[in-house]
């Protein structure tokens, strides 16, 4: 029997859909799989108070970043070889995935467990990583593959490409320069999962799993791993650095998911909430989690994913803006406020007077700038009797919006 595979094409996920855990037979390979702790002993996880940091996209850091990165990553190698039994080792962070994907009496795959594991999964990992270079602040990377010109491994990850390279694993079928293929990972794989309607199609259920963990998710494990190399598989996954990094970035699609529509809720079942899992901290200490601790990223486990989508900066912006412009706006009485932003300029029109407050911008104008722009109609979002309407536009002087708008861009930094 082989090792279970990822799911990876349409019809397949099709398939995970139907038949739910099918896929998740129990591994032959349980040597590779060691129960992650002394399940029963776990003290409960203590509320982190650590600064809120930002998870960054991995082809944008900086080169003392990916130095960062390389150290922790070699310190947590080196720690499987120097002590072999502590369970912060690199070779034991990823035999935990292993366990609970195919030895766990509840898998974390094909299921509701998918997103909140997972998540739960990178945190302690990050915390080790940072402990083990002292580094409080330190936080993982994330691959944003869903962007079309960050579709290769990002560099740190294959550069150099040998075993010199902490981030290196040399069982990809990816070469540095390939590319995921765009019907993998594109706006038709990724529109689908934004606007799913509820937790269920997004997140899936006892049983079923979501959209988004077949394709793109799985279908990236395959496409880094072919089905030899340790991405392809869910024993070994763990196994590539790049399974961290790529992980990150499912789970930021959680996270853009959650923001996207006050609809898209997370459940509120206790079954759910309830879900405990126990991993190893950074101190050794064996803790359990529950889903309910961390279900809010930024304030339970102390990291964001900056400020590069719109979604995520427009509960900031309606907090923190003054509309008071001192430059005369070219139409009616619009204004226009560009938001700096990582990777997509997006830029928010507000309606509304000189005044303290912005007024609501009325339903028959939006519809008429929406319509506007290129025939693309702007994503409209109410909040606290606000309409704002994002629309892509043309980049303004973000100089001039900092001395305008200073607490805004205080918010932003
Ligand atoms: Cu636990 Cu990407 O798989």
């Amino acid at each position: 029997m082989s090792p279970p595979k990822f799911p990876f094409t349409n019809s397949r996920r099709t398939f995970l859909h139907s038949v739910g855990g099918a896929l998740l037979v129990p591994s032959v390979s349980q040597a590779l799989c060691e129960p992650p702790g002394t399940p029963g002993a776990a003290k409960p996880w203590r509320a982190d108070c650590r600064p809120i940091r930002a998870r960054r996209p991995a082809s944008t850091l900086a080169a003392a970043e990916i130095q960062k990165l390389k150290d922790a990553y070699q310190a947590m190698r080196n720690l499987s070889v120097s002590d072999p039994n502590d369970p912060r080792g690199f070779t034991h962070q990823a035999n935990i995935h292993c366990w609970f994907c195919s030895v766990s009496p509840t898998p974390v795959h094909g299921n509701w467990q998918f997103f909140a594991w997972h998540r739960a999964y990178l945190y302690f990992h990050e915390r080790i990583l940072g402990k083990l270079i002292n580094d409080s602040e330190f936080r993982l990377p994330y691959w944003d593959w869903e962007i079309s010109t960050h579709r290769q491994m990002p560099g740190a990850y294959t550069a150099p490409n040998n075993n010199s390279n902490p981030l290196w694993n040399g069982t990809r079928a990816m070469s540095p320069t390939d590319e995921l293929p765009g019907e993998d990972v594109n706006e038709d794989v990724m529109e689908p999962v934004y606007s799913a309607a509820n937790f269920g199609e997004f997140g899936g259920g006892v049983g079923y799993s979501g959209i988004p963990e077949g394709s793109p998710h799985g279908s990236v494990h395959v496409d880094v791993g072919g089905f030899a190399g340790d991405m392809g598989t869910f024993d070994t996954a763990g196994r590539d650095p790049i399974f961290y990094a790529h992980h990150a970035n499912v789970d930021k699609i959680w996270s853009d998911w959650n923001k996207g529509a006050s609809s898209h809720e997370n459940p509120t079942d206790p079954a759910f909430l309830n879900l405990s899992w126990s991993f190893y901290d950074e101190n050794k200490m064996w803790r359990s989690i529950k889903a309910s601790q961390l279900l809010n990223h930024e304030t339970q486990l102390r990291y964001n994913y900056g400020l590069s989508r719109f979604r995520e900066i427009l509960p900031c912006i309606l907090d923190w803006i003054i509309v008071r412009p001192p430059w005369k706006l070219p139409t009616s009485n619009l204004y226009r406020i560009t938001v700096p932003s990582e990777s997509l300029p997006v830029h928010a029109i507000l309606n509304g007077r000189p005044s303290p407050r912005v007024s609501m911008l009325p339903e028959s104008l939006a519809a008429r700038l929406g319509s506007s722009n290129g025939g693309k109609k702007g994503n409209t979002n109410r909040t606290a009797g606000l309409t704002v309407l994002a629309l892509n536009v043309v980049r303004l002087n973000t100089a001039k919006l900092g001395s305008a708008f200073p607490r805004l861009s205080t918010a932003l930094m």
